[in-house]
């Protein structure tokens, strides 16, 4: 069984999918491990790191690629990787399906079995496979850092001889995984911390984490949370509610963060080229949801636009700029993932198409596309 980690062919991708902690694990099961030299570079992993915990290395796409069973990724494979992927290897990556459905047609033509991480099931036995967690919760720490960064005052408040200066005030937009760690990152830089979001749930882990929550509170809001734990798109009516509330708070705030998605749609509008004018000269806005479509008016995607005497940051692969820790946590989501798929005696590939997550991870097999969500 051989297991194989190429280098990713996206420039913007720092991270890997493979470190040489779960390699070892790997070898452990009776695989054979192959790295792509370099493959874990910007992430802070030399090639001998993996040598030594057991893996081959090799020295370009194909020799990697070549006769693998099993392929490890950050990233869904491009056209140029299909051609090097044999029928029927398997191949686990974040692969982003929604709004790229002909790359998962190309997939399938490819005859690869795709397996999208981001499509794991939110439940207890694949907590430690939710990449969308692992990666959410870093991003949102690495947001506050970015924005400290480009923020030209101290966020904490310091009393000094030569005076006081007073604390930031920092506004959170989403506090789902990536917004409570944005909050609880914040909160320790000694900021002052308030957040919002249409799930009422989040009510109460906001207050959890020192911050105060702003919301409209009321009868739409108490049940605007799907089974699954998801926000729902709101009504016109809740919209222009929330936008009046938010639009007086945001006039007062230094720094603010938007972290908002709706599951497969584009990311809601909510701070407008009106609120960015209200706030003060030298805020910071990070919009963590550019690559969806953006929560900012005037955001654009790999820059940092300045709208009036506003930065807005539209940072790309925000996990991406933690490398090394993010792949470390990735690697491990993996892991823990793919050794469910082996079966430890015959030491070879054994999926069992009829668990759960398989069936809920699975894009493409056999030369179809078989996921329910893309199929037909
Ligand atoms: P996400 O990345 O889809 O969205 C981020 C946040 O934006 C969410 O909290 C959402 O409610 C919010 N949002 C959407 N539209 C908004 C709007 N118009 N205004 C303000 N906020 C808006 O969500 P994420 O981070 O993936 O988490 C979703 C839920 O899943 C949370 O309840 C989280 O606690 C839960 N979760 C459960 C896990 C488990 O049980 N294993 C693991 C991880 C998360």
């Amino acid at each position: 069984m051989k297991i194989a980690v190429p280098l990713e062919s996206d420039p913007v991708e720092a991270r890997v999918a493979l470190t040489p902690e779960t390699a070892k694990r790997f070898v452990g099961l009776g695989a054979e491990v192959v790295v792509q030299k370099g493959a874990g570079a910007l992430s802070r992993f030399p090639d001998e790191a993996y040598e030594k915990a057991g893996a081959k290395l090799a020295k370009d796409a194909k020799a990697t690629l070549s006769g693998a069973d099993v392929v490890l990724k950050v990233r869904r494979p491009n056209a140029d990787e299909l051609k090097l992927i044999k029928k029927g290897t398997l191949v686990v990556a974040t692969m982003d399906p929604f709004g790229h459905e002909d790359d998962v047609k190309a997939m399938a033509e490819a005859g690869i079995t795709a397996v999208t991480m981001d499509f794991m099931p939110r439940i207890t036995r694949a907590q430690v496979m939710d990449v969308l967690s692992s990666q959410a919760n870093l991003a949102g720490y690495q947001a506050v850092i970015d924005a400290a960064e480009l923020f030209d005052r101290a966020m904490p408040m310091m009393m000094t001889a030569a005076g006081t200066v007073s604390a930031a005030k920092v506004f959170v937009m989403g506090a789902g995984v990536a917004g409570l760690q944005a909050i609880a990152t914040a909160k320790r830089l000694g900021a002052i911390v308030s957040a919002t979001d249409v799930r009422p749930a989040a009510k109460e882990q906001v207050e959890s984490l020192g911050g105060r929550f702003v919301a409209v509170e009321d009868e739409e809001f108490k049940e605007a949370e799907t089974a699954g734990g998801y926000a729902k798109e709101m009504s016109d009516d809740y919209k222009k509610k929330q936008a009046e509330l938010v639009a007086s708070h945001i006039a007062k705030q230094d720094i603010v963060i938007t972290t908002a998605l709706i599951p497969g749609r584009p990311a809601p509008k909510l701070v407008t080229k009106d609120m960015l004018a209200s706030m003060q000269p030298g805020s910071i806005v990070i919009d963590l949801a550019v690559e969806r479509g953006g929560n900012v008016e005037g955001s654009v995607a790999g820059e940092v636009a300045t709208v009036g005497d506003v930065k807005v940051a539209g940072y790309l692969n925000v996990p991406g700029r933690i490398a090394a820790t993010a792949s470390l946590l990735y690697a491990k989501n993996l892991y823990a993932f793919v050794e469910t798929l082996i079966d430890k005696e015959a030491k070879a590939l054994a999926v069992d198409w009829e668990d759960e997550l398989v069936k809920a991870t699975v894009l493409t097999r056999d030369g179809s596309i078989v996921h329910p969500a893309f199929a037909g």
